[in-house]
């Protein structure tokens, strides 16, 4: 089988080679020249635990191609998926002019009947746009071609990308024809030996259920930083709260974590997303718009519980340990440490910062306003305060012995809640977390 890939960013890249992995012929398109010249040498563009080896395999068997040119990439492909950004307006809604552009290329050079699959998160509605781009294209070149265009939104998770492509939880597809339903499954077979999770309905539901999805997550974590709050108030302990909840078999004891909010490419514009569809048709969604709104004040929350602990915040040195917006990925897109990072140099206070994977991206935006220090400790050298914001595996068992000798102050702001508060004041350090 052969299939294209419009747009090979994370979604893009990531299905791609986890298809081709599966012995499926793929071509990865992107209009982005260098990231195409990156993936041709055999680099990838990411960073993604598994992701290179599987990449460089498949690439040298000859199954995984990559290219800018859409003509090439989709002349053979039974499916084209289109996996571009579908960034936030400023108003919350979804620009959508990268899937319609897509769209408006596959019009253009499509010469046979085809799927054309929305991976992309887009509104309701967007697949019947698509399909009458390209029907608009066909039309005005005279083509007469059967295109189908299904929905199917992606449901993986950075950090556990390939995990969650090779074992999805469920994959969605909307459809409207036969046609598209067998191609569809014929695909996906290979991840279903298993057990099978592919799930069929209608186009309209598969577009919303992704978005309820990440509302959902979304919404529950905002709900346990409310409740974080309020332990921060009452003086209890978001730990035993989350696990007395947890236990109940109806609400489960995944994503219950308080911290410092919630960010990445896609809770927080999908939230928004929502809450603008909704608007759009005259409706409030008065749940969603409170759990991005509850979001955005968290963020804040990291630097209130600094000026508590050390009160004006000018000349005093802070370090930040960890960047990107959670663990095992590189991406930095609405992560709470650049809120974090803006209101600290607006305040006058030096930071110094490391994450393991994310520097790089966060020095593109702060250059050298902030120190990029080269480990956790060199971080913390001479720091009023350490403040753990993104969660990564090296940083749970600090040596609190070697910050006592190496920081200036004695301040522990934990916005995951991943250290143990009598251990951290044993050691003499003042300890902040989010609720407990
Ligand atoms: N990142 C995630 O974890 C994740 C998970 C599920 C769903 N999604 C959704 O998947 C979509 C893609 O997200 P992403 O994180 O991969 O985005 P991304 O920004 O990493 O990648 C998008 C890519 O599309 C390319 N592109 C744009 N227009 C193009 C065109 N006309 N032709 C070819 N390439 C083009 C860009 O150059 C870029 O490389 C979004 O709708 C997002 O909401 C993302």
């Amino acid at each position: 089988m052969n299939i294209a890939i419009i747009g090979t960013g994370y979604v893009g890249l990531v299905s791609g080679v986890c298809f081709s992995e599966m012995g499926i012929d793929v071509w990865c398109i992107d209009v982005d020249r260098s990231k195409i010249e990156r993936l041709e040498r055999g680099e990838t563009t990411i960073y993604e635990p598994g992701l290179d080896e599987m990449l460089r395999r498949n690439a040298e068997d000859g199954r995984l191609h990559f290219t800018t040119s859409i003509a090439e990439g989709i002349a053979n492909a039974e499916v084209v998926f289109i996996a571009v950004g579908t960034p936030s307006q400023c108003n919350g809604g979804v620009d959508l002019s990268y899937v319609t552009e897509a769209a408006l290329q596959i019009g253009r050079h499509i010469d046979h009947d085809v799927v054309v699959a929305t991976k992309s998160t887009v509104p309701v509605g967007t697949s019947r746009l698509v399909a009458s781009i390209i029907e608009e294209q066909l039309s005005q070149r005279g083509a007469k071609l059967d295109i189908d265009v299904v929905a199917n939104p992606e449901f993986l998770k950075e950090g556990a990308a390939i995990k969650d492509f090779m074992s999805p939880d469920r994959v969605v597809v909307g459809v409207d024809s036969e046609r598209a339903k067998r191609v569809m499954a014929r695909l996906y077979k290979p991840f279903m030996f298993i057990s099978d999770r592919l799930m069929f309905m209608d186009v309209a539901s598969a577009e919303l259920t992704k978005y309820a999805s990440n509302a959902m997550l979304a919404a529950r974590i905002s709900f346990m930083n409310e409740i974080a709050n309020l332990c921060d108030k009452v003086g209890a302990n978001i730990d035993m709260v989350r696990k007395g909840m947890g236990t109940d078999e109806r609400i489960g004891s995944k994503f219950l974590y308080a911290g410092c909010g919630y960010g990445g490419s896609c809770f927080p514009k999908d939230v928004r997303a929502l809450a603008s569809t909704a608007r759009s048709l005259g409706m409030t969604m008065e749940i969603i718009e409170a759990v991005d709104r509850v979001n955005g004040r968290q963020k804040g929350v990291i630097v209130d519980k600094l000026r508590e602990a050390l009160g004006e915040l000018r000349g005093k040195r802070i370090a930040l340990w960890g960047l990107s917006f959670k663990p095992e990925t590189d991406d930095i897109r609405e992560a709470p440490s650049r809120v974090v990072i803006d209101a600290l140099l607006e305040s006058e206070a030096d930071v110094a910062a490391f994450d393991p994977e994310a520097m790089e991206a966060c020095r593109e935006i702060y250059g050298e306003r902030v120190v990029w220090a080269k480990d956790m400790y060199d971080a913390a050298m001479e720091a009023d305060a350490v403040v753990l914001i993104t969660e990564w595996k090296q940083f749970r068992v600090p040596s609190w012995r070697l910050l006592k000798r190496i920081m200036r102050g004695r301040t522990i702001v934990d916005g995951r809640n991943i250290y143990d508060r009598t251990e951290v004041e044993e050691q003499g350090f003042t300890y902040k977390a989010i609720g407990k």
